[in-house]
């Protein structure tokens, strides 16, 4: 008789199933829920699956779902149709932006002059309100104390951070309301918290009082003053990169006048309508199943969008593209490894160049007086072991001047040629005109991975000043006359092993330096440390890094914040960074005679750009990825870092 009235419910249910197709909200709150709560957050049954969410592929969670796991995830079965709405659904729960709260409402304010403005109330709080008008475009409104009027809140006098390093890529604002009198009262002002994203390494770009940053396939507009949201932009990440792309690393956008422009991990370059965050057009530079990636902020020069390319240890060729900014059609590419054909093909002997490598993945400059276009390329792969690549390896390690609206080379320097330490060029190029040894002159500075700090003159790319940052850097002798570097015996990665310094991760690496023109001192986070380079034998195999080696850490290691004499090379001071934790933060400086960075220990602090004494800290407990910037809206200034857990912003109490 039991059997009978479950066999009768079975079919019952099964009709009824048959009948009403479930969405896929209804088949979580009735098949999961109860475990792993409503909002996939847990309960006490079961952990949380947001988190866990975005690292399994589709196949992945249709095969936990049905078949259960051994930790006590009981099996279910359930109609295709019905595990593939659940499915879509659980991907809608990984959008941070899908769990925030409710939606936007219409609504209409009284301003103080009697007129009224009428939108979608995007954000609201006792004090002011974001309302996004029928152009589009989001204002924000400050409350008259507590009444039901209100007055638009002044975006003027301003200072924007234009793109990822600020223009000519000095890192520098000039702005002096938070300066070294009275940094020690600086306080946070806002935080906008990011979940998901195993690793922030954006700097944000500020313009009319927006802020725009991105995490792995998203980006945000925020309120600069409020932190509050405008709005998110979000997509599916991509299953099978081995690189950081694949492990949320993004830098962030450019602007023009209406569109944002992002690349995602999986190689696509996309703009997306300024003020909506819609996506306006979307293409793919290169096939992220060969390991193509993408981390960089776009650069926008002209009309065109240029973006760079990541997967420099997975062997794929390099490039540098340009886009047309409305549509996005290919403008132009530059190889950065040549084709056998190419000339320089001389300058790879052996059979390693089909997989060279030369990634593009950090940010460039463009500089309007000369109209040259300066953008630096990586390593050549396999990275330690330089037995089938014989020769220079062009234009790997090196910094390319091109004219932005061909891709046509102007000139080139390498800094590293045939590197076997992974010491790629991927290091900011500050452009900085300044009287340098008593003459006028166009520099670009940059500090090297490979433990060097240059000065060229960024008209022509000869080298000016070569000089170490630490005195234990030992692979070379100084430069030739031609610029190019002299090496010392045993500089090279061998199948012994040999100790060479800086280690793999430089001297400098990506995190942004900082160039100051009031104390005319250049800034960076640098490691003074040795590795013990070996080279391995290894063929390439598409999914696997293509090391061709290792590089053990030899011996001490200490890193600082270090400031630099450009005209001498020359150390001016040191901040020691000591601590447990993971620092990838760069250098920020700004007119009020401050530097700011990350801390080894979490914090984030203020220094004396003069002395580089300590003047404010505060213990964030983040590990940084990210650099520091900085940016004024209504006449209030403020700096902004990226941590683990999302956007900090800082600035004087009221
Ligand atoms: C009876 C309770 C229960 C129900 C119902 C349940 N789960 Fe689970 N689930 C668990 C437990 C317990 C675990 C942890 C298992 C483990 O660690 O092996 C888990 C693990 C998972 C994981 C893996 C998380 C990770 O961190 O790797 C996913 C994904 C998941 N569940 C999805 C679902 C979905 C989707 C549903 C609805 C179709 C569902 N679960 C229904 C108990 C449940």
């Amino acid at each position: 008789m039991l059997q009978r009235v479950i066999l009768a419910i079975f079919l019952l249910s099964a009709t009824a199933a048959a009948q009403t197709p479930v969405d896929g909200p209804t088949a979580y709150a009735t098949r999961c829920a109860v475990c792993h709560g409503g909002d996939g957050n847990g309960s006490e049954r079961a952990p949380g699956i947001v988190s866990a969410l975005p690292r399994a592929t589709d196949a992945q969670l249709g095969a936990i779902i049905r078949l259960g796991t051994e930790g006590g995830m009981p099996p279910q079965t359930m109609p295709d149709t019905e595990l593939a709405v659940l499915i879509a659904h659980l991907r809608t729960m990984q959008a941070p932006a899908a769990r925030r709260g409710r939606g936007p409402r219409q609504g209409t304010i009284r301003l103080s002059d009697g007129t009224q403005v009428e939108g979608l109330v995007i954000g609201e709080s006792s004090f002011d309100i974001n309302i996004r008008t029928d152009d589009g475009k989001t204002s924000r409104f400050i409350r008259q104390g507590t009444s039901e009027t209100f007055s638009r809140a002044s975006i003027l006098p301003k200072k924007d951070w234009v793109d990822y390093d600020n223009g000519d890529n000095n890192r520098y604002l000039d702005a002096t309301q938070i300066n070294r009198d009275n940094v020690k009262n600086m306080t946070l002002r806002w935080m906008y918290p990011v979940l998901n994203h195993a690793r922030l390494e954006n700097t944000p770009v500020v313009v009319d009082g927006i802020m725009y940053v991105t995490g792995w396939n998203e980006a945000w507009a925020l309120d600069a003053v409020t932190g509050r949201r405008i709005w998110n932009y979000g997509q599916d990440r991509s299953d099978g990169l081995i690189s950081e792309a694949g492990r949320s690393a993004n830098r962030g956008v450019a602007l023009d006048d209406n569109h944002v422009y992002m690349v995602t991990d999986h190689a696509h370059l996309l703009a997306l309508d300024r003020w909506t965050g819609e996506r306006v057009w979307d293409t793919e530079m290169a096939d992220y199943k060969q390991q193509y990636a993408a981390t960089a902020a776009p650069l926008v020069v002209g009309d065109l969008v240029i973006a760079g390319i990541a997967g420099g240890e997975e062997g794929v060729r390099g490039f540098l593209d340009a886009y047309d900014a409305k549509t996005g059609k290919l403008a132009w590419r530059f190889w950065t490894i040549p084709t056998r054909d190419d000339p320089e093909a001389a300058t790879w002997i052996g059979s390693a160049l089909e997989h060279g490598c030369g990634a593009t993945w950090l940010t460039g400059a463009y500089d309007a007086s000369l109209d040259l276009l300066y953008w630096t390329v990586g390593n050549p792969c396999p990275d330690y072991d330089g037995s089938e690549r014989l020769g220079d390896n062009l234009y790997t390690n090196s910094v390319l001047a091109l004219r932005p609206t061909t891709g046509e080379l102007v000139w080139y320097y390498q800094f590293t040629p045939h590197d076997t330490h992974d010491w790629d060029a991927q290091q900011p190029t500050v452009l900085v005109d300044t009287v340098w040894r008593g003459q006028q002159r166009k520099l670009m500075l940059q500090s090297s991975r490979n433990g060097m700090f240059y000065v060229l003159d960024r008209t022509d790319g000869k080298v000016l000043l070569a000089e170490k940052t630490f005195d234990r850097v030992n692979w070379n002798k100084g430069l030739d006359a031609t610029g190019r570097p002299i090496l010392t015996e045993g500089s090279e990665a061998t199948p012994e092993g040999t100790i060479i310094c800086p280690g793999a991760g430089g001297g400098s690496n990506w995190q942004s330096t900082a160039y100051n023109p009031q104390t005319k001192l250049f800034y960076v986070t640098l490691t003074e440390g040795c590795a013990n380079y070996k080279s391995i034998t290894q063929d390439f195999e598409l999914g696997r890094r293509y090391f061709g080696g290792t590089a053990a850490r030899a011996g001490d290691r200490a890193r600082y914040v270090r400031a630099f004499n450009i005209e001498t090379g020359e150390k001016v001071w040191d901040f020691p960074l000591r601590g447990t934790g993971r620092n990838g933060s760069g250098t920020l400086t700004t007119a009020g005679g401050l530097v700011f960075s990350g801390e080894e220990g979490g914090g984030f602090m203020a220094l004396d750009a003069a002395t580089g004494e300590k003047l404010w800290s505060v213990d964030l407990n983040q590990s940084w990825s990210a650099s520091p910037m900085s940016y004024v809206v209504g006449g209030k200034q403020f700096v902004s870092i990226a941590g683990q857990v999302g956007f900090f912003t800082f600035g004087l109490p009221d």
